[in-house]
């Protein structure tokens, strides 16, 4: 995926969000064959492995509205088996789906509500002829025109669907993290939001992991998705997907990557979880998070491991996760401390608005910490 493709999408997803002029000009800027070509990528990322048990041939006409052209590509679905699209409608498909343009870009890419009702056309290709279709192939047409419509669709599977589609292990076995990320993440679902998560998957594998990366890209379908790991994971650069190398405890390259790619809405530690490592990264990247943003710390049972640094005897060890996080319930009460009022402010006591800790995972909200503390004139000791 090269710089030129992020910025045309990038552009897309703003028009997408925006008046239909804005939009009009967005994909003149991008070219529609070029913008029909990023559309058909991004339903490949979405598509969901197909269920039906003959192969059915699905048509996708996406006419350029405006141009007097269209892009057409045949996507071949049979169950167990990846999606195949070609060039060019096949005459044997057994179903059409039509799209004008600019519809589809909302469809893909704009906040739900900006959906315009009814801008496909769907058409069996037996439409016009006096017979059914054969009756063995009917469950089949239809549950693979399903599988299609719902790759095009706004509406999105839930994160633990996503998590298994996706191979992540953010749900199931032994992690249930994803109700935790429905119920804050639900709110910035529909916006353009900016992703890092720390630790790819896979590990020394070029070719695997990302799964966590690619469950974000399907539940933020406006957003653009970062995935920072100490090994080359770039074989997993894709459409609204950037792989980035470095090291979650060098604090200069966490700055100098956040600088070029940041600010983020959300960052998600799921890398080594060594402590030291957790507490680098946190502190190097809360400035470039976003207010209303949140940093998320996976695996916290690690606090208690001395092999990775933690310690569970000491619960109060200042370099433990567990540490950080009771030391950041101090900075989000510094209002409240009466001993050095003038003194400057640290990055989380400034701007750390709220802490939700689950069984080991933490979500840390950014905002501006200053509503001011209880008033001098509210008793400092029980006057009862
Ligand atoms: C648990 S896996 C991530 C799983 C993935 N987030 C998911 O849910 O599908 C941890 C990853 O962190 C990476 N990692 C380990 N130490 C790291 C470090 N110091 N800096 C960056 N990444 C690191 C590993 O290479 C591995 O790919």
């Amino acid at each position: 995926m090269t710089d030129t493709s992020t910025a045309d999408i990038q552009q897309l997803i703003a028009g997408a969000g925006d008046t239909p002029r804005a939009l009009r000009r967005a994909v003149d800027h991008v070219g529609p064959a070029r913008a029909a070509e990023l559309a058909v990528e991004e339903i490949r990322t979405r598509i969901d492995v197909p269920v039906n048990p003959h192969e059915i041939r699905v048509g996708l006409r996406i006419e350029h509205d405006g141009y007097d052209t269209a892009t057409d590509r045949t996507l071949t679905l049979t169950a167990g088996r990846p999606v195949r699209v070609d060039e060019g409608m096949q005459e044997s498909c057994e179903v059409r789906i039509v799209y004008r343009l600019k519809d589809l870009v909302r469809e893909l890419w704009g906040p739900d509500l900006a959906r315009t009702a009814g801008t496909r056309r769907i058409e069996l290709a037996t439409a016009h002829d006096t017979d059914f279709p054969p009756r063995e192939l009917q469950p089949s047409i239809a549950s693979a025109t399903s599988t299609v419509i719902d790759a095009l669709s706004p509406r999105t599977p839930d994160l633990g669907t996503l998590a298994l589609r996706h191979g992540s292990d953010k749900w199931g076995q032994v992690h249930w993290f994803t109700p935790h990320y429905e119920r804050h993440f639900a709110p910035l679902r529909d916006t353009p939001v900016r992703i890092l998560e720390i630790g790819v998957g896979g590990y020394a594998d070029e070719e695997s992991g990302g799964g966590s990366l690619k469950m974000w890209r399907r539940y933020f379908r406006r957003g653009t998705v970062f995935g920072l790991d100490y090994f080359d994971k770039s074989a997993l650069n894709g459409p609204r997907l950037q792989i980035l190398q470095g090291d979650q405890n060098d604090p200069a390259g966490l700055d100098a990557l956040a600088r070029e790619h940041g600010p983020f809405d959300i960052i998600i530690d799921d890398g080594s979880h060594i402590n030291e490592h957790v507490r680098t990264s946190f502190t190097a990247l809360f400035p470039h998070l976003r207010p209303g943003g949140f940093y998320v710390i996976e695996d916290l049972w690690t606090s208690y491991l001395p092999g990775y640094g933690g310690d569970d005897r000491d619960l109060n060890a200042p370099h433990t996760m567990m540490g950080l996080l009771k030391s950041l319930i101090d900075d989000l009460h510094h209002e409240e401390r009466e001993s050095a009022p003038d003194r400057a402010l640290s990055q989380t006591e400034a701007f750390l608005t709220g802490m939700h800790v689950y069984h080991n995972i933490a979500f840390l909200e950014k905002g501006v910490n200053a509503e001011g503390g209880i008033p001098r004139w509210m008793p400092r000791a029980p006057h009862w």
